[in-house]
């Protein structure tokens, strides 16, 4: 064990592919502005995930914003999302002025809880916003969640921005949604720098939703508006990063499973850290999330050993933003316990066996 170790939580990875995408591209009198690298860049996606329509955004959350205008929500109106989520899954209805509701999730995947979004239900509810977490999809399945937008007619947006790459059944993450949302941020399995795209079925809400990003117009270079619409464009820059960065998808998924199934085996019997567990074979853990013992002392622990380490969202509710009364058991669990270890696909086997020892150093030196 080599000591100290500098190992990131997360750091993106660029290289050659992205480069010479970015270079032949220069080489052509571009306008930068999102066209023809974009359009391919979407259909590269949609073709991926078997959807029949991509729009890409800025980012990950106006992508939600996005979806959740393009249904019509707005001020007042409330949509369900989970307690446990990046903050950008309620940030994003609330700057259309409606109100995120909580609810807590299940504690082993983390994905929202079915039973308290329907007794979250009223009449004001107009969308249920579902976060697949780590790409997890809930144990009751999504088609749980497909069933109950059914039967109530309220609309369910896929937030899968951890979940490119993560699959039930023989659907990717986010096609039991109308529509679903996926981030393409530095720490994401594939990244832009920043990114978001929307992928759909329905000819009529991706229409809408392509005139939103676009000032409300049907086609660039004209000044008539149909509705009204916003910027929230991509470039051509972003595009040539993300299609060398979509060729590189399938072996990153399976770096992704194998550095999983690597901890998993080093960690085994280690009393005090419990990894969350995946439907491996569909699912491509973004994140290596972990509950641990002692957490806060594990985190420093590491972090003298140059080990990188971020805690998992604390509850929402709770946090200055919202202030929100409820109870939340489980999430409040994984703001007190819940950690990421290193996760990045360029991650050795010999640093996941280094981290590891360490971690059963912790628990060895405090029992
Ligand atoms: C579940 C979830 N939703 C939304 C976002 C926001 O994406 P972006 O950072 O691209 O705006 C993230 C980003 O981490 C996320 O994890």
């Amino acid at each position: 064990m080599s000591n100290p170790l500098s190992i990131p939580q997360m750091r993106p990875l660029f290289g050659a592919e992205e480069k010479a995408e970015l270079m032949a591209y220069l080489e052509e009198d571009g306008f930068f502005t999102e066209f023809k690298k974009t359009e391919a860049f979407e259909r590269m996606i949609a073709d991926y995930v078997g959807a029949r329509h991509c729009i890409v955004v800025n980012n990950g959350t106006v992508s939600l914003t996005l979806a959740a205008a393009a249904l019509g929500i707005g001020h007042g109106d409330e949509v369900i999302v989970p307690n446990y989520t990046m903050i950008a899954t309620p940030n994003s209805v609330k700057m259309l002025g409606a109100v995120p509701v909580f609810v807590d999730v299940e504690p082993e995947t983390l994905v929202m809880d079915i039973a308290l979004a329907r007794a979250a239900i009223t009449s004001r509810t107009k969308a249920i916003m579902l976060v697949s977490a780590n790409g997890r999809a809930p144990r009751v399945g999504i088609d749980a969640f497909e069933t109950l937008s059914r039967e109530t007619g309220i609309p369910l947006i896929e937030d899968a921005a951890q979940s490119l790459g993560s699959f039930y059944d023989d659907r990717h993450v986010g096609r039991a949604g109308l529509v679903a949302s996926l981030s393409f941020s530095a720490p994401k399995i594939i990244s832009t720098g920043q990114g978001g795209a929307l992928f759909t079925d329905d000819d009529a809400l991706a229409t809408k939703l392509r005139r939103l990003k676009d000032f409300g117009r049907s086609s660039g270079g004209t000044d008539v508006h149909e509705s009204i619409g916003y910027n929230f464009k991509f470039t051509e820059l972003q595009a040539c990063v993300g299609l060398a960065q979509m060729r590189q998808l399938p072996g990153r998924v399976e770096r992704k499973k194998a550095i999983w199934k690597r901890y998993r085996d080093k960690l085994e019997g280690c009393q005090g850290v419990r990894l969350f567990d995946h439907d491996i074979k569909r699912c491509a853990p973004w994140f290596i999330d972990c509950m641990a013992d002692g957490r806060d002392g594990l985190v420093s622990h590491l972090a003298k050993a140059g080990i990188g380490t971020r805690t998992m969202y604390p509850p929402i509710n709770a946090q200055q933003a919202y202030r929100v009364e409820g109870y939340f058991p489980v999430a409040e669990e994984v703001g007190r316990r819940g950690l990421w270890l290193p996760s990045m696909v360029q991650l050795t086997d010999a640093q996941i066996d280094d981290i590891c020892a360490y971690i059963r150093l912790y628990y060895d030196e405090k029992h």
